[in-house]
């Protein structure tokens, strides 16, 4: 294996179902796209470090890895925050960084909601590992690419996207407990029934760092602390939840308590070899508590999930952080193409931008490239 130069990928996700459950210390359904973030990495003699982007050409950043977020971090643009960021996490935890250059090309969309962001940082971070800190585990580096995005990025994410990236095998659903981190890969065999499971990128995007997740994440805090419990994960009956007096906070638990049963029932369906037509109306009823009682939905997500399920899909939802982004519709193969144009149609007459459309099956997690395509 070559020590100094080599090809890292690490693919986006969507949920299939547990949005908004992992800073709640609950439950996670991603799968991975067969989109992802390819960092290309040569060791340097130099000491220097530079990163660049296919997607931001002309945006070379070049600075060293002792140097890194001393001077002019703030002037360098947004997106090399990311690596950069996870280098300096590296070296925070003591780990010895020396001179690389990283060459990064992604095909995830950047603000679908699909963890671009998570590609970048994961495939970046097994990068360093493998050339500069092989003792590093799966689990520090899942924290690593997520400290990077809390701290140096200041997207106050929970764990979701990151050990999606890591975590996901191929044909599988990663079932993900995120409080003791264990999990269990789940098989999700879309082609074997029939189905096609459509992501709709309504192109309308996502924004994390204003202070709508932040809120969130606060409220549902302040709801645990109200009911007594460490976190929303602990509450054990969801009826616990209408005692709670204010009406925005009963809301926000009333999502995570359901949200957490729904991942439960679908993984409970999943694993005695339903047909997955069965999760439909499950992840329907996951949009509809998003939209209602956790409020992150947006008219074009509504516009796009209403439409799927009214055009014969078996449930679809919003993914993500909300706000924006992209929705996921499980349909039947030979109604996958109804369902898109219904989508579509029903966008342009809504005024909406042409959603971006494809469809996904569960791809491999995070892994180094074989040489011959180095
Ligand atoms: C974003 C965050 C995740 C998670 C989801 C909502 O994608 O990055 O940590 O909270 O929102 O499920």
């Amino acid at each position: 294996m070559d020590t100094t130069a080599g090809r890292w990928l690490a693919p986006g996700r969507v949920n299939l179902i547990g949005e908004h459950t992992d800073y709640n210390e609950g439950y996670v359904l991603p799968l991975a796209l067969p989109l992802g973030v390819t960092c290309t990495a040569t060791t340097r003699a130099d000491g220097t470090v530079r990163v660049r982007s296919r997607q931001a050409p002309g945006d070379s950043v070049e600075t060293t890895a002792v140097d890194l977020g001393v001077a002019g971090w703030s002037e360098m643009p947004a997106w090399a925050h990311y690596p950069l960021g996870v280098i300096r996490e590296f070296v925070r935890r003591g780990h010895e960084m020396h001179g690389i250059d990283l060459d990064l090309d992604g095909t995830v969309p950047i603000g679908a909601g699909l963890s671009s962001s998570a590609a970048l940082s994961c495939s970046v971070a097994i990068a360093l590992r493998d050339l500069f800190a092989p003792s590093v585990t799966t689990a520090e580096i899942i924290d690593i690419a997520r400290t990077a995005e809390n701290v140096y990025v200041g997207v106050p994410t929970g764990v979701l996207d990151q050990s999606a990236s890591m975590l996901c095998t191929e044909g599988h659903v990663l079932f993900l407990d995120v409080r003791s981190g264990e999990y269990r890969q789940i098989p999700f065999d879309l082609d074997r029934f029939g189905l096609e499971l459509l992501v709709f990128d309504t192109g309308s995007p996502h924004h994390l760092v204003d202070g709508e997740y932040s809120r969130r994440r606060a409220e549902c805090a302040a709801a645990a602390a109200e009911l007594g419990v460490p976190f929303l994960r602990d509450v054990r009956d969801p009826a616990q939840v209408e005692a709670l007096a204010d009406p925005v906070l009963r809301r926000r638990a009333r999502h995570v308590v359901t949200e957490d049963a729904r991942v439960l029932r679908v993984v409970e369906q999943l694993r005695a070899g339903a047909d997955p037509r069965v999760i439909g109306p499950i992840l329907t009823a996951g949009h509809a508590s998003l939209r209602d009682d956790f409020e992150v939905s947006a008219p074009a997500l509504d516009t796009a999930v209403e439409t799927a399920v009214a055009a014969g899909a078996h449930g679809a939802r919003m993914v993500g952080g909300g706000f924006g982004g992209s929705v996921i519709a499980l349909t039947d193969r030979e109604n996958a193409r109804t369902v898109t144009d219904s989508v579509r149609k029903a966008f342009a007459d809504n005024g909406f931008d042409a959603p971006c459309t494809f469809s996904v099956t569960p791809a491999a997690g995070a892994h180094r490239l074989p040489a011959e395509n180095a």
